[in-house]
């Protein structure tokens, strides 16, 4: 296990790389812990939460919504739940954002830590304290920016992890060596999923590192006015067809990532977009979608990153070179 403790704005996070769940036990109070879980995760990993008081959430994007915050709340008050209790989001993204969310308003915040259980929420998810929920097909329109006290990464959840789920991961994975990381983008060039299925600690370095390469950005940039923006690649679009078509998260940004790089071929001369096209279907991830453009831009225009008629997108003048560009929705549109 490898523990470090790295400093946000308000607060310092200790991560737990490495670990196996039973080390939660040395860094909380278990009688004043709730562990929030999902029935997926629940059920497969049951010996694990023994002796752990537990809230299960029903999975799924469906229930990221204001209507399970209110529940969890209502679990909290029948458990006494007060200052000093800590919350502990054990599963994906959705159980990840839900309780990051619940702890920050809950008796105007308590302790709140992640033990991540997908590839998604290892290396994204459960990073950088943006947690909340969605609103009808707005994603993420909910929520707080808030960090957590520690992340524990118990890479043994993942025996059980569905293959879509490793696909969705890898999208985020592929997205950070695209925006930051040229050396690592040609690593998963010279890899597959299987690769990484069969090999544990070549797994659990690219985990870590794509950990601490999220962390770096948001260390620099907490409250995103400027590089944290640049996690956004391929999100844009991909947030837009995720709730509208329901797709998963990691497909959707697949195929926001391929138009990304198509857009930064045109506006920037980026000559890797086709590189960049053939690593996301090497990760068996889709690349083309079609997709209605006029209910697309109805949903762009509700974005959080819109500024009166234009938007913020990222693009890419090389592998692991990101920047901001301004369109209106205008242009934007022509190229869709
Ligand atoms: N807060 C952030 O900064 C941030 C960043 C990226 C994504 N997200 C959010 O994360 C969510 C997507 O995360 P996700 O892909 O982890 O989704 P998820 O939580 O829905 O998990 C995907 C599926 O895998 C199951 N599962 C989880 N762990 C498992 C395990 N170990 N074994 C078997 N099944 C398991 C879940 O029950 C679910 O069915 C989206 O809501 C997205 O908006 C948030």
């Amino acid at each position: 296990m490898l523990k470090k403790s790295i400093k946000f704005n308000a607060t310092t996070v200790d991560y737990y790389f490495n670990a196996k769940l039973a080390v939660l036990s040395k860094i909380v109070d278990r009688v004043n812990t709730i562990l929030v879980t999902d029935e997926n995760v629940f059920s497969l990993h049951q010996n694990k939460f023994k002796n752990w008081n537990t809230i299960v959430l029903k999975p799924g994007e469906t229930f990221k919504v204001q209507a399970t915050v209110d529940s969890v709340i209502q679990q909290l008050i029948e458990l006494n739940a007060d200052r000093t209790t800590t919350l502990v989001g054990v599963g994906g993204g959705v159980v990840t954002d839900i309780t990051g969310y619940v702890a920050s308003v809950y008796m105007r915040g308590i302790r709140l830590g992640f033990v991540p259980t997908t590839i998604l929420a290892l290396v994204d998810a459960s990073i950088g304290g943006k947690n909340g929920v969605d609103a009808g097909v707005y994603k993420n329109m909910i929520g707080v920016i808030r960090q957590p006290a520690f992340i524990l990464q118990d890479l043994s959840f993942l025996k059980t992890l569905p293959h879509p789920e490793w696909k969705n991961g890898f999208a985020e994975i592929i997205k950070h060596a695209c925006i930051k990381d040229a050396s690592m983008f040609k690593q998963l060039e010279s890899a597959d999923l299987n690769y990484y299925q069969k090999k544990p600690s070549e797994l659990s370095e690219l985990i870590k590192n794509n950990a601490l390469l999220k962390t770096k950005i948001v260390q620099k940039d907490e409250m995103e006015t400027g590089e944290r923006k640049f996690l956004n690649f391929g999100h844009t679009l991909g947030h837009a067809i995720e709730n509208l078509y329901s797709i998963p998260h990691g497909e959707a940004i697949s195929i926001g990532m391929a138009y990304a790089s198509r857009i930064s071929e045109k506006e920037l001369k980026l000559k890797d977009a086709t590189k960049i096209i053939n690593l996301v279907k090497q990760y068996e991830l889709p690349t083309e979608f079609k997709f209605d453009k006029e209910k697309v831009f109805s949903i762009l225009k509700m974005d959080k990153k819109k500024v009166k008629d234009s938007i913020d997108y990222i693009l890419l003048n090389k592998i692991g070179s990101a920047v901001i560009q301004r369109f209106s929705f205008n242009q934007l549109k022509s190229y869709f």
